[in-house]
């Protein structure tokens, strides 16, 4: 009894040393149940204006793949933009803001009145699928469009740190590339480690088959491809996942280090 009495004084000593060295060393708090808060709703109605190829066009091109098409909408083309929003067609109708970020002059004119939020009932699935992405041959899924001067390109990796590739990769139902296609992944990967390859996915996945056909899941991560199984996190979605939040199991069925081509089953929960 004695020695059960003293046992549980050290166990409690130790928790105090603990969370104490957890206070002041950690970059993390203790995790503590979530209170939801009243969200509201509010609609934003305005007009997108976009110009290109013109004298202080609001689009411009910064990267673009070697190969010289003149085409603005080349695949793997980058362009960054200012464009205002107005609040009619017109565009010399009122500006309430611009596109890098719509923080806008408060005007009661192109949104409603914030209104409580009611939660619906969410769904939870499961997407099961394999990526395709290939670098090599002649009709390479994933092209480099921009790197950084001085990035030689490396003879141990198609992705030194600072490449940007623009993708289009097919997602397949079994990793044979020629099993049936449920869709598409498009966006960008960066080459963002500097001692071990990690690349930043920029990606949004669209389905064309069967239920989510037009519905889409968006993903902003980090990816450290050496690790053969690793987690995305899915940020959004469209369609029957608007408003997604999920996350992605990512397992290397295939790679190829030289070339950079590369088969991943992906195992995605999304609750939505
Ligand atoms: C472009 O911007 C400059 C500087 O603001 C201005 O002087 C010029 O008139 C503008 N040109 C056009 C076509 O709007
Ligand atoms: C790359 O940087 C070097 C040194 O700063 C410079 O001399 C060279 O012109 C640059 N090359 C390109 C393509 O910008
Ligand atoms: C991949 O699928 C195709 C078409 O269904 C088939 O002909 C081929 O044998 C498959 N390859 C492998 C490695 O299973
Ligand atoms: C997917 O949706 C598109 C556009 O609505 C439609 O044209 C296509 O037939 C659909 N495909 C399947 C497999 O349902
Ligand atoms: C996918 O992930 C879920 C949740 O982590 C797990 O229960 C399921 O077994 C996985 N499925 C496959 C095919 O890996």
């Amino acid at each position: 009894m004695k020695g059960r009495v003293i046992i549980l004084a050290l166990l409690a000593l130790m928790c105090c040393i603990n969370t104490g060295l957890a206070h002041k060393k950690s970059y993390y708090t203790k995790s503590r149940p979530y209170v939801h808060k009243q969200k509201q709703v509010t609609n934003l109605h305005f007009y997108y204006h976009e110009t290109s190829n013109v004298e202080n066009a609001t689009t411009v091109i910064v990267a673009k793949p070697a190969a010289n098409d003149p085409s603005p909408s080349q695949f793997g083309t980058i362009t960054a933009m200012d464009d205002p929003l107005t609040i009619g067609p017109d565009p010399s109708s009122e500006v309430i803001g611009k596109a890098q970020g719509i923080a806008a002059l408060a005007d009661d004119k192109y949104y409603t009145k914030s209104r409580p939020y009611v939660h619906k009932k969410k769904h939870i699935t499961n997407l099961h699928f394999y990526f395709h992405d290939t670098l090599s041959g002649k009709n390479p899924s994933a092209i480099l469009v921009a790197k950084s001067n001085g990035t030689t390109t490396s003879p141990t990796s198609p992705t030194p740190f600072g490449t940007v590739f623009a993708i289009d990769d097919p997602l397949t139902v079994s990793p044979n590339k020629s099993s049936e296609v449920i869709g598409n992944v498009q966006g960008l990967y960066v080459s963002s480690g500097q001692d071990v390859l990690t690349l930043v996915a920029y990606f949004d996945f669209g389905f064309t088959k069967g239920e989510f056909n037009g519905s889409s899941i968006s993903v902003f991560s980090r990816n450290p491809v050496t690790n053969k199984e690793r987690e995305l996190a899915v940020v959004g979605g469209r369609g029957k996942f608007r408003m997604a939040r999920g996350f992605a199991l990512l397992n290397t069925y295939f790679v190829d280090m030289k070339t950079g081509d590369a088969i991943v089953e992906y195992n995605v929960t999304v609750i939505h």
